[in-house]
């Protein structure tokens, strides 16, 4: 196991997450099909944003909750949505990474993801 700690461990922790994404029954069907995600557009905004929230390095410029509203409206972004993304984050940082950052990707992921739910689901009731 090691730290989490370079640019480079981002990008790996993050095409491995992808990795298990998209073939995921519960929540690829939203990169897939819903968004059709151009994944060389998103994969650098990802590592740029984990790089950010992780090394404080402030590489990401956008609006993460906003991204997400879209989809939302497509195809209604629910609980056990957000469960199984948390899953497979967790999963794969506890497959590879240990340590501080390791810890920190994992609560600050839950905390997004929380925060996340809760405004989807206002925004479905608006
Ligand atoms: C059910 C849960 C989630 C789904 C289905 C989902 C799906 C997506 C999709 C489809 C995109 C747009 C990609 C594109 O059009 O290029 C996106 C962007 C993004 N997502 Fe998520 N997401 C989820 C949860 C999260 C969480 C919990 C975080 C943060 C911890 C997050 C962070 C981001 C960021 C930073 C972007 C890029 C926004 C930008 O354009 O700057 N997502 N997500």
């Amino acid at each position: 196991m090691k730290k989490l700690e370079t640019r480079q461990d981002i990008e790996h922790l993050v095409n491995s997450f992808y990795d298990k994404v998209v073939h995921d029954e519960t929540i690829g069907f939203f990169f897939n099909d819903v968004a059709k995600v151009n994944w060389d557009n998103h994969l650098p905004k990802m590592y740029a944003f984990w790089e950010s929230v992780l090394f404080g390095q402030m590489t990401y410029k956008g609006n993460p909750m906003g991204a997400h509203f879209p989809i939302n409206e497509v195809h209604a972004m629910e609980k056990q949505h957000f469960e199984r993304w948390l899953e497979l984050w967790i999963s794969t940082i506890e497959e590879e990474f240990t340590g501080e950052n390791a810890d920190m990707a994992v609560y600050k992921a839950q905390n997004i993801a929380k925060l996340m739910a809760f405004k989807m689901e206002l925004a479905r009731r608006l």
